[in-house]
């Protein structure tokens, strides 16, 4: 995994969800060792602008009423891991959640800990080393994070330290058939086609522009059952697992999964 792929289609409609709109680049592929960490610090405050924009990214127009219901009620500790500027923190607090954030990047926390009407707690950290006793959190939301994480496997075993048993993890992805491929042509029945293979995890780098935003969004392309062996090896059990897309017929996306949603129950020791 060690190379980028740039293509037009998968991460541009994670973003708007309205493809026809979206005007994307294809910034070529090239060697890329860089942590995707370090390349989402360097993108922060492009993220900030676009996170922040009203109705430009997908989590305004559907994403998050696909998402929220999934989070349990508020019991003690809510751990949103990979927050970026916090709009889920934000979400959190605002449906009673005693939440913090947790991120790598520097300027993501500071955007969370200085949001001009709702500010909230965030920390520097990476996510496969997380500052918190074992058994300390009830909840731990990472969303749109874990295909954004180097370390997925290593990270997923750390929120199973942190959680106390009975309590939930629950994440949002890029749905892997999304990251692999993409539509051709005009039209919402154009064919949608996987050239790349689905199991070889490979870097992307998919730069979007769309009303005035930029915005180069790293990942990592990873088949399905990587998340689902690093759930079962960290002592988890899946409880929900959904295919959330564009809810508009007209978008050709309506015929496939953009986002793949998993809530997972952490496993007693015992019965681990
Ligand atoms: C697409 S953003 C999602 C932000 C937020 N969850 C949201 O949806 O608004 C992915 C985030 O993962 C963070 N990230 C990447 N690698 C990380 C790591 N190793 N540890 C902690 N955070 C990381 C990035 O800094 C970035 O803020």
């Amino acid at each position: 995994m060690d190379f980028v792929r740039a293509a037009a289609s998968a991460r541009s409609a994670e973003n708007c969800g309205a493809e026809e709109s979206g005007q994307n680049t294809n910034a070529g592929a090239a060697e890329d060792t860089t942590r995707l960490a370090e390349s989402w610090d360097a993108a922060a405050e492009e993220w900030i602008a676009w996170a922040r924009r009203p109705g430009h990214d997908s989590y305004d127009v559907f994403h998050r009423a696909a998402f929220l219901p999934l989070i349990p009620a508020p019991a003690g500790l809510t751990a949103d891991l990979g927050c970026g500027e916090g709009r889920v923190t934000r979400d959190l607090a605002a449906k009673g959640h005693r939440v913090i954030g947790f991120d790598r990047s520097l300027t993501m926390c500071r955007a969370v800990r200085t949001h001009p009407t709702q500010p909230m707690p965030a920390v520097v950290t990476d996510a496969a080393r997380l500052p918190l006793p074992g058994n300390s959190v009830d909840c731990v939301v990472a969303f749109m994070a874990l295909h954004d994480i180097d370390a997925m496997h290593e990270t997923v075993a750390e929120i199973a330290r942190i959680l106390r048993p009975g309590g939930r993890l629950v994440f949002a992805v890029v749905h892997p058939v999304n990251s692999v491929g993409g539509f051709t042509g005009q039209g919402p029945d154009r064919p949608f086609v996987i050239n790349e293979s689905w199991f070889e995890r490979h870097r992307r780098l998919d730069e979007v522009a769309r009303d005035g935003l930029h915005m180069t969004f790293h990942s990592v392309h990873r088949p399905l059952q990587d998340y689902t062996e690093a759930l079962a090896d960290a002592g988890f059990l899946i409880e929900r697992l959904r295919e959330v897309t564009n809810p508009d017929p007209a978008n050709s996306w309506h015929r496939m999964p953009m986002f793949l949603h998993v809530r997972a129950v952490r496993l007693a020791d015992t019965h681990r």
